[in-house]
């Protein structure tokens, strides 16, 4: 049951700040009343393997959800969908699937649990089957964009919601599937909203076959899982489906509010974190921030200062979380601090209810996410780091609770908790649908303005999207998908990157292409440490391509080959070495998916071997057919504006092109922090621009 949560608390009371020298010492005052000092201490466990089987059994009867397990079966079998909300870390995600299992609901086919990030789906996928007992891949499996751990026995198989998507493509009925669950559904992503219409319709398809006697077709069963109590309007869009409330387990968490607002969130985060660590009980800590970056940079202020922590104090260790990372290190973050030490855990809103992580005691909670918006405006769409929501807060809040009383800083006062919005939009209110049309269409749903969605996306912005896919040669002028477009459907990337791939076929380019698409699904490959920026610059500028950052990236890659990834050479130059080995993951995958379905027999065949050689402008030109919206054009008072929106667009300190006036430029992203950041930025002669996109810049006058 709930314990008693305040949502405010009042007299002020200093926290002292600890041994911080390389900074000056700051400290950051809290609200607080009374605190609960006397938190109970769980030791960590350190039995062998063979006991840890038996204990995960023990573990996995303690939860909350255990207690319901027969009536959440029963509830199941006897209906087509049922919505389950329960706390975070209740057992819904592990559990659920391995109740249906055991009781024979696997038998016709597989279940499936779609998640809205993929860290989570490969983390929950390798807990399930530690639990069932069986190596990861076999009963129990995972896929995700660019790794596929399921095989064809797998019975339960954790998935992105945009995997279960593209499987639609080859498996209209999913017919695979007897059982789809579709997980996190408080959150509203774009895909899961889409899931949402697209399995309704599969469940009442396969049921009107039954009906018409197939016997090789079976029923499909749907559940709905969420975290927040609002369950209702799933409910109703699921023909009024039975809602079942799970209660959890929750200790009280004091919640304090800092006294003044705060300035640099990373700053206060830090200095909160080894606050609590000099004066609080044994727990570990978990801060919320927004994006990789941020933890990385986190990451490396608290290895910075715990140097200076007197020898009394244990170890304060950092541990990020996110997607780019090896599941190793993905993997400490659930192992116990040696004795004596405390972890503090670096994430993004993938541990608000997604993950849940033990031993949980402090929560530091930015107030701050990251959030893909598109504005209407402009009609361009960025990512934001924006204000978190009520909701968001609270279950932030509830992490630190979990096993025993907590403490949540939050670092913002009670008057900007006041001032959030109640609940998130969900995201096909405000991002772009280009793969989401895509998706569609490519199922067989021509008009999509007429699809079941559970929230309408607006007509405009259904219909920009509409017209973007047309000018990247998706969709015809009947709105139909071309070939271009069914081909576009299938690729693992967005539609701009899809397109620049076929591009790069005609242009004969396709390897120099993937490898930058490779480049571009890390956050940055260089490093950028503070303290040594004047040198990591330097390093840089060996690789520097005067035509800016697609064949910088490029060329970094090419001497990392050619000093084979060399450790040292990674530390001289300032390389990230755990990207570079994220990118030649993801440049094997793209090279296996142009092999496995471009054929030389297909309609696009693409040859990921083709190379342009030195002639390197054909790249960004390629570029340039997917990017065409994301350009900007050198303007008389040295400033960029934007060609779709007309909106000053500041190059970012990070690019090879910052300071730079070139006639034309074309970026890979749009950030807006300070000012609208525009990273990922190439030179372009205005030239090019008609005839990238000739549909686009024909139907501008361009
Ligand atoms: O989905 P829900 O939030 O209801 O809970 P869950 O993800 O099924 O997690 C249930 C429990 O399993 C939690 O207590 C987690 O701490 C634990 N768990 C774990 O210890 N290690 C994992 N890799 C995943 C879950
Ligand atoms: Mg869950």
């Amino acid at each position: 049951m709930a314990g008693t949560q305040s949502e405010s608390a009042t007299a002020p009371a200093k926290v002292t700040a600890g041994t911080l020298s390389k900074k000056e010492k700051r400290q950051i005052q809290f609200h607080d009343e009374a605190r609960p000092k006397k938190l109970a201490h769980k030791e960590p466990t350190t039995e062998g393997l063979v006991q840890k089987a038996k204990e995960l059994k023990k573990h996995r009867q303690s939860l909350p959800i255990f207690s319901a397990r027969d009536v959440i079966i029963k509830e199941v079998k006897e209906n087509a969908c049922v919505v389950i909300v329960g706390e975070t870390g209740s057992g819904k995600t592990t559990q659920i699937p391995q109740y249906l299992l055991e009781s024979g609901l696997a038998a016709h086919g597989t279940i499936a649990v779609t998640q809205p990030r993929r860290v989570a789906a490969i983390n929950l996928a390798k807990r399930v089957a530690d639990e069932v007992g069986t190596p990861l891949g076999q009963k129990v499996g995972y896929s995700i964009r660019f790794d596929d751990s399921s095989s064809k026995d797998s019975l339960i198989k954790y998935m992105t919601d945009g995997i279960m998507l593209r499987e639609l493509l080859s498996d209209r009925l999913l017919l695979r599937y007897s059982v789809i669950i579709l997980d996190e559904a408080h959150e509203r992503t774009l895909r899961t909203d889409i899931l949402f219409g697209m399995v309704k319709s599969i469940q009442k398809q396969r049921q009107d076959l039954i009906e018409k006697g197939r016997r090789d077709i079976q029923p499909l069963k749907i559940v709905i899982m969420s975290a927040t109590l609002d369950a209702e309007k799933f409910s109703e869009y699921f023909y009024n489906a039975k809602i079942m409330y799970i209660s959890g387990r929750q200790f009280p968490v004091k919640i304090l509010n800092t006294v003044e607002p705060q300035a640099d969130y990373v700053d206060a985060a830090l200095v909160t974190a080894f606050q609590i660590h000099q004066e609080e009980q044994q727990g570990d800590i978990l801060i919320f921030l927004t994006g990789q970056e941020e933890i990385e940079s986190l990451e490396k202020l608290i290895e910075e200062y715990a140097v200076d922590l007197p020898p009394s104090v244990g170890k304060l260790i950092p541990c990020p979380i996110f997607a780019a990372q090896d599941s190793a290190t993905q993997q400490r973050i659930f192992e116990p601090a040696p004795l004596g030490t405390r972890k503090v855990i670096l994430a993004t809103n993938i541990a608000e209810t997604s993950i849940t992580i033990p031993n949980i005691r402090y929560v530091i909670d930015t107030g701050c996410h990251k959030s893909r918006g598109y504005n209407a405006k402009i009609g361009i769409e960025s990512l934001l780091v924006e204000p978190i929501s009520k909701s968001s807060a609270r279950q932030r809040m509830g992490r630190a609770g979990r096993e025993a009383p907590g403490l949540c800083f939050r670092l913002y006062t009670e008057d900007s908790f006041d001032q959030l919005e109640e609940d998130a939009i969900p995201e096909i209110k405000r991002c772009n649908l280009e793969s989401a049309i895509l998706s569609l269409k490519a199922t067989g749903i021509d008009d999509v303005t007429r699809f079941d969605f559970m929230d309408r996306p607006s007509k405009s912005g259904l219909l920009r999207s509409l017209e973007h896919l047309y000018a990247l040669e998706a969709l015809d002028d009947q709105g139909n998908l071309t070939d271009i477009g069914k081909q576009m459907a299938a690729f693992p990337v967005d539609p701009p990157y899809a397109k620049v791939l076929l591009q790069s076929a005609k242009m004969e380019c396709t390897k120099e292409v993937i490898e930058i698409i490779s480049l571009l699904s890390v956050d940055s490959i260089f490093l950028a440490p503070s303290a040594k920026r004047e040198e990591a610059n330097e390093a840089r500028q060996k690789f520097t391509s005067i035509d800016g950052d697609h064949l910088t990236l490029l060329n970094t890659l090419r001497a990392y080959e050619s000093v084979k990834g060399d450790r040292d050479w990674c530390r001289e130059n300032f390389i990230n070495a755990r990207h570079m080995r994220h990118v030649l993951d993801v440049r094997k995958q793209l090279i296996q998916f142009c092999e496995r379905t471009c054929t030389p027999s297909s309609t696009f065949p693409i040859d990921p071997k083709k190379s342009c050689g030195h002639d390197l402008e054909i790249v960004l030109k390629c570029f340039l057919a997917g990017f065409f919206q994301n350009t900007a054009l050198l303007q008389p008072d040295s400033t960029y504006k934007s060609i779709l929106g007309g909106l000053t667009v500041s190059i970012h300190p990070s690019s090879t092109l910052f300071g730079k006036k070139r006639e034309a430029i074309m970026y890979n992203e749009l950030v807006f922090t300070t000012k609208h950041y525009i990273r990922g930025v190439s030179a372009l002669e205005s030239a090019w621009l008609p005839l990238a996109a000739p549909k686009y810049f024909g139907q501008r006058g361009a």
